[in-house]
């Protein structure tokens, strides 16, 4: 039987990587052989995109160029590990995906890329398909803001090129994802992120077993 895809979206610092992790253990304790992958970067090719995408000056990309960035990672990222996984039965769980691009490269940027355009992409990109489930960690970007400097200084990450946007880039990525959220209820679970890791990934793991049966 085919796998589950899951996502998890939402804003910088939110947990995502460490809910992630968590409920890629927790799957695995259950018996389902579970890949834990990230967006940009989940195929080594999509790592030098990574690169390019996450360093460097804020405003080094024309919009159009940077979303082409982001779904050439996405295309590598599914034929070559989210498709095949998929079809082997195995779950995958990956640290943002598409709505992570509406909400950074439509929304975050006040709408400056066609809407259409962005909706062509993911159709050449994926077509009809999209994950079984959504997990949008919700909470007020600064508590998320100040996590992610604090986790910069302890690693001396430079993968600062969306942090260092000003706080209202930040409120409208939070609007964007929270307005996906509204628009796809079936696809996705809002959950507040603003709390602590184990009631975060107590209340995902409720998600998991209401939408997923598991
Ligand atoms: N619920 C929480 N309460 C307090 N700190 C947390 C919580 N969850 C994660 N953190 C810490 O906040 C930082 C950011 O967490 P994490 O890296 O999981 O977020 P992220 O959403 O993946 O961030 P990014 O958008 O930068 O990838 C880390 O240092 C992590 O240890
Ligand atoms: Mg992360």
């Amino acid at each position: 039987m085919r796998g589950k895809f899951i996502t998890l979206e939402g804003g910088e610092g939110c947990g995502k990587s460490t809910q992630a992790k968590l409920l890629c253990e927790y799957l695995q304790a259950k018996g389902i052989e579970t890949v834990l992958t990230k967006e940009p970067g989940g195929t080594e090719e999509g790592a030098v995109l990574r690169r390019l995408l996450v360093t460097g000056d804020k405003d080094k990309f024309d919009a159009v160029t940077e979303c082409l960035l982001y779904y050439a990672d996405r295309r590598q990222h599914l034929s070559k590990l989210v498709w095949p996984a998929l079809e082997q039965g195995k779950w995958v769980i990956s640290d943002r995906y598409a709505d992570s691009t509406e909400a950074y490269q439509y929304y975050g940027y006040d709408k400056r890329i066609d809407y259409a355009t962005l909706q062509n992409m993911y159709k050449i990109v994926a077509g009809e398909f999209k994950p079984d489930l959504t997990l949008i960690l919700d909470m007020p970007p600064e508590v998320g803001m100040r996590r992610s400097f604090a986790k910069a200084a302890d690693m001396a990450t430079q993968e600062l090129r969306f942090e260092s946007r000003q706080i209202d880039f930040h409120h409208n990525l939070r609007r964007g994802f929270l307005e996906i959220a509204k628009r796809e209820p079936q696809r996705c679970a809002v959950v507040n992120a603003d709390t602590t890791i184990e009631i975060l990934q107590q209340n995902i793991r409720q998600i998991i077993q209401e939408r997923l049966g598991v």
